[in-house]
C-alpha cells in the first residue's frame, strides 16, 4: 500500500515528504478551503514534490468539470482531476479519459459505485471509511469489498482508502488491499510514533555514554 497525504497545508506537507514514505496528496474542497490560498497555487507547489496530487473540481455540470479538470490538469502533469460519484462526474470521466487525463472518483460508498467508476475508466476510487464508520456502519467493509470485486474480474483501477482517521484504519486498509491510503497529517505523525522506540533508543544511548565515560 503506498501512502499519500489528505491534506492542503503545504508546509506541512513538506516536513512530511521530507521524511521519505510519501508518493502523493489528495486535496478536497474542504481542505483547500481552510488554506485561504489560491488552489492552483498550492496544486503547482504539491505537484513539484510528489508524482501524485488529486485535484478535485467545484463544478457540477459535467460540461464545466471537464473545462475545470483541464485546467487543473495542465498546471503539471502530476495532477490527477477528483471528479465526484454523481451522473455528471461519469460524463466528465469519459470526457477527460479520451483526452488522457488521469481521474480519480471520489465519494465512493458502495461497491456498486466503485465498479460503476471502475468501468466507466477512473484511474484510482476513493471509497471513505470514517464517514460510513460515522453513520454506524463498518467502513472497512468497503475496502474489502471493493478490493475483492476489483481482483476478482481483473480491474486495474487503484483503491484510494479516504476518510481514514485514526491509525487502526491505515492499518486496516493495507491489510483489506487499499493500493492507497490517504492520511491526514495528525494521523501519519502518530503512526510514526511508538513509545518502545523512544525508550530503547533512550537506553540504547545511555549505555552507550556510560561505556564512554560521558557523565549521563
Ligand atoms: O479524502 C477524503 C477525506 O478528506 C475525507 O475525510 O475525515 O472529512 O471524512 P473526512
Amino acid at each position: 500500500m503506498r501512502i499519500f497525504i489528505d491534506s492542503a497545508d503545504v508546509d506541512e506537507i513538506k516536513r512530511i515528504v521530507e521524511l521519505g514514505f510519501v508518493s502523493g496528496v489528495t486535496t478536497n474542497p474542504t481542505l483547500i478551503s481552510k488554506t485561504g490560498r489560491e488552489p492552483k497555487e498550492i496544486y503547482y507547489e504539491l505537484a513539484q514534490m510528489v508524482e501524485h496530487v488529486s485535484a478535485e473540481v467545484v463544478s457540477e455540470d459535467a460540461e464545466s468539470m471537464v473545462k475545470e479538470a483541464l485546467e487543473y490538469s495542465s498546471i503539471h502533469p502530476n495532477i490527477v482531476v477528483k471528479l465526484p460519484m454523481t451522473n455528471d462526474g461519469l460524463k466528465a470521466l469519459k470526457i477527460l479519459k479520451d483526452k488522457g487525463v488521469r481521474v480519480n472518483v471520489t465519494l465512493i460508498f458502495s461497491p456498486s459505485q466503485a465498479l460503476i467508476a471502475a468501468r466507466a475508466g477512473a484511474d484510482f476510487v476513493s471509497p471513505f471509511i470514517g464517514r460510513i464508520d460515522d453513520i454506524g456502519y463498518y467502513g472497512m467493509d468497503l475496502i474489502k469489498q471493493v478490493s475483492q470485486i476489483f481482483t476478482l474480474h481483473d480491474i486495474s483501477t487503484q483503491i484510494i482508502a479516504a476518510s481514514i482517521r485514526h491509525p487502526v484504519h491505515f492499518v486496516e486498509a493495507a491489510l483489506s488491499g487499499a493500493h492507497i491510503a490517504t492520511v491526514p497529517p495528525a494521523v501519519i505523525w502518530k503512526l510514526l510514533k511508538h513509545p518502545l522506540t523512544d525508550i530503547g533508543l533512550e537506553k540504547f544511548l545511555s549505555d552507550w555514554k556510560k561505556s564512554m565515560g560521558v557523565n549521563v
